[in-house]
């Protein structure tokens, strides 16, 4: 069986302040579950305030980004160690924001991945087809390849220890949500691309989840949780979407 999985990616919101208020009020309602695992991904400036908020809690924290470099003169990057450092565990890599707003290839995403693993850390590598890509019927060539990228890069063994987050372009941060059929087809073909190696890899959906939407994506057979960005912001919404994808345990 794959790990159940709910992540929050904060983006770039919120202060030093609600960030810890944010962590605190996870931390003291989310009891250590055995079969669902919490991540949250704060701004890289609000991660060690978060890592001290969530304590013990069973919360786990990571990074929204990282560089494909080990070290040296890369103004402005962090890399995998730093934020392994800084107690992370996860790091979100190849977020469409990343690739659509900050011009990251397949190629860059790849490195990046490798990077992470080489650092101990467990990358949640994200996918999806942009608005225009799905109207052309591209969406599983597109994904397939973003996922292949990888695969060169790390091997088929390297991404199946990794998570995978589907994330349609047309859905985040816009209120759009696939339906849950949608969501199937593309984690089903997902999951055949990994083959045997890729049975028990968390595959998360993303893209406007919400505590009413979240139970019948949660629901299909290869989606084993999600990654949520607006609704991560508030402390109830969240914790309302977890209850629900441990209800589905
Ligand atoms: P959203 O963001 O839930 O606000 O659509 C999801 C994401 O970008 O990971």
């Amino acid at each position: 069986m794959a790990k159940s999985l709910i992540a929050g990616n904060w983006k770039m919101h919120g202060n030093a302040a609600s960030a810890a208020s944010l962590a605190t009020e996870l931390a003291e309602h989310w009891t250590d579950q055995n079969s669902v695992e919490m991540i949250v991904f704060p701004p890289f400036v609000h991660l060690t305030q978060v890592s001290v908020a969530v304590g013990h809690s069973g919360v786990a924290v990571g990074g929204q980004n990282l560089c494909q470099f080990e070290s040296g003169a890369y103004t402005g990057e962090i890399s995998a160690v730093m934020l392994a450092d800084l107690g992370c565990q996860y790091v979100l890599v190849g977020h469409s924001e990343r690739r659509a707003l900050f011009g990251e290839t397949d190629q860059a995403v790849a490195e990046k991945f490798k990077a992470a693993q080489q650092a101990g850390l467990v990358p949640v590598l994200c996918v999806g087809e942009s608005l225009q890509q799905r109207q052309q019927q591209q969406t599983l060539e597109i994904v397939a390849r973003q996922i292949s990228a990888v695969i060169e890069s790390v091997a088929l063994e390297g991404l199946c220890r990794a998570v995978i987050a589907y994330e349609p372009v047309w859905a985040i941060g816009t209120g759009e949500t696939a339906s849950p059929e949608q969501a199937q087809e593309v984690h089903g073909a997902i999951r055949a691309q990994l083959g045997d190696l890729g049975r028990e890899t968390t595959l998360l959906y993303g893209g406007s989840v919400n505590p009413g939407n979240a139970a019948a994506l949660f629901a299909q057979p290869d989606i084993n949780g999600g990654l949520v960005g607006g609704a991560s912001l508030e402390a109830d919404d969240f914790l309302n979407i977890a209850q629900q994808l441990i209800e589905q345990e």
